[in-house]
């Protein structure tokens, strides 16, 4: 099965093409397009993600992302098309809400084949309506034109499948097998902090999550707060791991918040406020202080992602333990994760999504539009759900 995924949620446009054989014991999966814009330049000078901006970016990018991703898998081949005119109409009135989108699409998809895919598949939530209606539209719009069915993924779920997958042939061909369930997700990102269990294929239990901020959102406002440049994740990992480098200790103290709690929940704004709190009490941040904050914050962050997923762990006697979302390219969590479930848990097996897949992509919405379109799980009139959450 030949999977085009399209992933706009956030401030990512990214479309793949993906193929892949077997089932939900062992799937393989071979990459023959992927094609990718980050918009985090533009996001910078607004020291987040601006929802009205990302949404006309998506709809300036996504005609050459799909072209990028069609030619790169030898699968763009030029011809004239008519497209009958009710067809014509409906496409209209999809993308007439996106200035420029109509004319560009229309004048692409007339001079090229209908590629050969079985399906097209979609993200729908969680993540920025505005940003989201955009890359279903134009998935609506490629669905009807070329006839292909139309797959409602969820974004979360798309972080869980990349993290498990594992590498066959550098770069080239993927699978995912040999499973343990219970299987135990903590997922980690700008928008969530969850603690999720999947005890069979594709069903998942919330286990715990954050109530307030989520770990992304934490490390981009203390780096705002640090003057760091968005998204402040690598920017503080960067500090932090300068620090330890030096073989030097933090010299402050920061809040775990709900460390021993008796919950699998989190809690990061107390954190936050910590840091503030002490930026307060000076004039001026030195660049050595702002270094062993970030230390600290990233220490901080690292001890309860791992307390509570140990306490979920043993709450629910899962066999894997995966990490999914932005947060999870973090260096030190990994590493942390790593080496605490070798000494706690060594009979767990720890999955890490490559770190080339841990930000937002559209390979792993093409995974899970592989597994949902094998359940025949198809939607013609799809819409987006900011905060859709696993079990819908
Ligand atoms: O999954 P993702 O790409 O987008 C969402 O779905 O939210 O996650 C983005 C988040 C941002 O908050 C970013 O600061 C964080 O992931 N992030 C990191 C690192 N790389 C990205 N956080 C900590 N360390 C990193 N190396
Ligand atoms: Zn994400």
């Amino acid at each position: 099965m030949k999977v085009l995924a399209i992933e706009t949620s956030c401030d990512e446009t990214a479309i793949a093409i993906v193929e892949a054989e077997g089932d939900e014991q062992s799937a393989q999966f071979r990459v023959l397009g992927n094609a990718l814009l980050s918009q985090i330049e533009i996001h910078k000078e607004y020291g987040g993600v601006f929802p009205a901006l990302a949404k006309r970016e998506h709809a300036k990018n996504l005609v050459p992302i799909l072209e990028a991703a069609l030619e790169e898998a030898e699968l763009l081949h030029e011809d004239t098309q008519a497209i009958p005119e009710e067809t014509r109409e409906k496409i209209v009135k999809l993308l007439e809400r996106e200035p420029g989108l109509e004319e560009q699409f229309l004048e692409f998809v007339s001079e090229c084949e209908a590629p050969e895919i079985d399906v097209i598949a979609v993200t729908t939530g969680p993540g920025l309506e505005p940003a989201l209606w955009v890359g279903i539209n134009f998935a609506k719009a490629l669905a009807l034109l070329w006839n292909k069915p139309l797959v409602a993924v969820n974004h979360m779920e798309g972080h869980i499948l990349a993290a498990l997958l594992s590498e066959e042939k550098r770069g080239e061909e993927f699978s995912i097998s040999n499973l343990q369930f219970p299987i135990l997700a903590l997922l980690i990102s700008g928008g969530h902090t969850e603690l999720v269990l999947m005890e069979e294929w594709l069903s998942y239990k919330l286990i715990g999550q954050t109530r307030d901020d989520a770990a992304g959102e934490a490390f981009d406002k203390v780096a705002r707060m640090l003057s760091l440049p968005y998204p402040g994740g690598p920017e503080i990992s960067k500090l932090a791991e300068e620090l330890r480098e030096a073989g030097e200790a933090s010299e402050f103290t920061l809040p775990r918040p709900m460390l021993h709690d008796a919950t699998c929940d989190f809690s990061f704004a107390g954190l936050k406020t910590a840091v503030l709190n002490l930026l307060k009490t000076r004039a001026d941040i030195t660049a050595r202080e702002r270094q062993h904050l970030a230390r600290e914050f990233e220490d901080a962050v690292a001890d309860v992602l791992w307390k509570k997923s140990a306490r979920a762990l043993e709450d629910t006697g899962a066999q894997t333990l995966v990490l999914g979302g932005g947060v999870s390219a973090n260096t030190h969590i990994r590493r942390e994760f790593a080496h605490k479930m070798k000494v706690e848990h060594p009979g767990v097996a720890l999955r890490l999504p490559s770190p080339a897949l841990t930000t937002d992509n559209a390979i792993m919405i093409a995974l899970a539009g592989f597994y949902r379109a094998r359940r025949q799980d198809f939607a013609a009139d799809i819409r987006a759900n900011g905060n859709r959450s696993l079990s819908s």
